[in-house]
C-alpha cells in the first residue's frame, strides 16, 4: 500500500538556511506508545539551527526534519496509548522533527494544549516554558525570598523562567537589551537591567540562583554575582565543575521536562498566571527565513511556524 504523502520542510546535508527544502515525503506512523499528531504549529528554537550547521553534538540522520516543538491535534494513536485519543489538542516535544504537516511524538513527551491559548502559541511552550520550568522550579528549586538573575530575559526560554521564578515568590532580577527593558518589568521582574548600558555584577550581587541563557562572557562573569551555597544553571554553555567546587557553587545544565511538568505549564497558563509571547509567525514554507530571524540572537519570545490553520 502506498504510504499517505506530506509537506515537510527537509535538509540532506548540514549547511545555511539554504539547505532547508519544502518536500513531498511519506506521513509517519505511530508506533507503539507513540501518537501521530496533525502539527498546527511548530517552535523554532535556536538548537534547531545549531544542528542545521551541524555545531550540536548530536548523531543527525539525513535527510532531517528539524524541529522539536509541536502544537497540533491527536490523528492517530499507537499501541498501547490510552492517554490520548483522536481528535484532541496537544503541545510538547519530539526527536521526529516537527517543521512538517505530521510527525509521532511519544505519549509521554506531550500533553493537553491549554485551551486559553493558540495552537501558534503552544508551539512556544516546549523548549521554553518547558525549559525554564525544569531550571527554575525542578532543578533550581526557587523559593520564596531567593534572588534570582535570568540572563536573556527577553529570549523563549527567559520570559517563561521570570514569571516562574516570580510566581515562586522570588526577588527576580533580568537582563535584556533596550527595546526589552519594559516587557521583561511587565513579566513581574523586579529589577531590569539593560545589557548594552550597564553590567550586571556591578548591579546585582550575592544571587540564590542565576538561569544563563547566553553563555560565553556573560557565563564567564555570572560566577561573581552568585553566593557561595547557590546555583548556576546555564542552558547555553558549560560552566566547569572545578570552578563551582571552589566557589562552593552548585552548577546544572538543562534537563527533560516530563509530561507532568507540561500538564504544570499547561494549568498555570489557563490559570492567567504565565503568559507567552511570539517574537514572529511564519510558514512552513518560510522556515529559511524563520531560521535566518532566529540567529540574530536577539528580540522577544519564540518564533513559530504556522502550519495548520483550526
Ligand atoms: N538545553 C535546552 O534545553 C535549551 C532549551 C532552549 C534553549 N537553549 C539554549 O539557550 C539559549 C537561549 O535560547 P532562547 O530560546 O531563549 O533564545 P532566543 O529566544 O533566541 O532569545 C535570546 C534572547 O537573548 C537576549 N540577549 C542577547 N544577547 C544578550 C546579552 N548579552 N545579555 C542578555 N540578553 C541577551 C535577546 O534579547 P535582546 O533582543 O533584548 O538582545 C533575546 O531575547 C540558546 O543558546 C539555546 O540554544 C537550550
Amino acid at each position: 500500500m502506498m504510504n499517505k504523502m506530506m509537506q515537510a520542510i527537509r535538509y540532506h546535508q548540514f549547511g545555511g538556511a539554504d539547505v532547508l527544502q519544502l518536500e513531498q515525503v511519506p506521513r509517519p506512523e505511530p508506533q507503539a506508545g507513540e501518537v501521530l499528531v496533525k502539527v498546527y504549529a511548530a517552535g523554532v528554537l535556536p538548537v534547531d539551527w545549531k544542528i542545521r550547521k551541524g555545531l550540536f553534538p548530536m548523531p543527525v540522520q539525513f535527510p532531517h526534519i528539524p524541529g522539536t516543538a509541536l502544537a497540533g491535534v491527536v490523528e492517530e494513536v499507537g499501541s498501547g496509548v490510552t492517554q490520548f485519543q483522536k481528535g484532541q489538542a496537544v503541545f510538547g516535544r519530539t526527536t521526529k522533527g516537527t517543521y512538517a504537516e505530521y510527525t509521532t511524538a511519544p505519549a509521554e513527551a506531550i500533553a493537553h494544549k491549554p485551551l486559553s491559548i493558540s495552537f501558534d502559541e503552544a508551539a512556544t511552550l516546549s523548549g521554553g516554558a518547558t525549559t525554564a520550568w525544569r531550571a527554575i522550579v525542578i532543578d533550581g528549586v526557587v523559593k520564596a525570598g531567593d534572588r534570582v538573575l535570568v540572563h536573556g530575559a527577553a529570549g523563549g526560554v527567559g520570559l517563561f523562567a521570570i514569571q516562574f521564578a516570580k510566581w515562586k515568590g522570588a526577588y527576580v532580577i533580568g537582563t535584556a537589551g533596550p527595546s526589552n527593558v519594559d516587557f521583561i518589568h511587565s513579566l513581574g521582574a523586579d529589577t531590569v537591567i539593560d545589557y548594552t548600558t550597564t553590567s550586571f555584577e556591578q548591579a546585582v550581587q550575592d544571587v540564590d540562583l542565576v538561569l544563563d541563557t547566553i553563555g560565553g562572557e556573560t557565563l564567564e562573569r555570572s560566577w561573581s554575582v552568585v553566593r557561595r551555597g547557590g546555583s548556576l544553571v546555564s542552558i547555553a554553555g558549560q560552566p566547569p565543575l572545578n570552578k563551582a567546587q571552589e566557589l562552593g557553587i552548585r552548577v546544572m545544565r538543562s534537563s527533560l521536562a516530563t509530561n507532568h511538568d507540561l500538564d504544570h505549564i499547561a494549568k498555570l497558563i489557563d490559570e492567567g498566571i504565565v503568559k507567552t509571547f511570539i517574537e514572529k509567525t511564519f510558514t512552513l514554507s518560510d522556515a529559511r527565513q524563520a531560521h535566518e530571524h532566529s540567529q540574530s540572537g536577539h528580540g522577544r519570545g519564540r518564533i513559530v511556524l504556522h502550519i495548520a490553520d483550526m
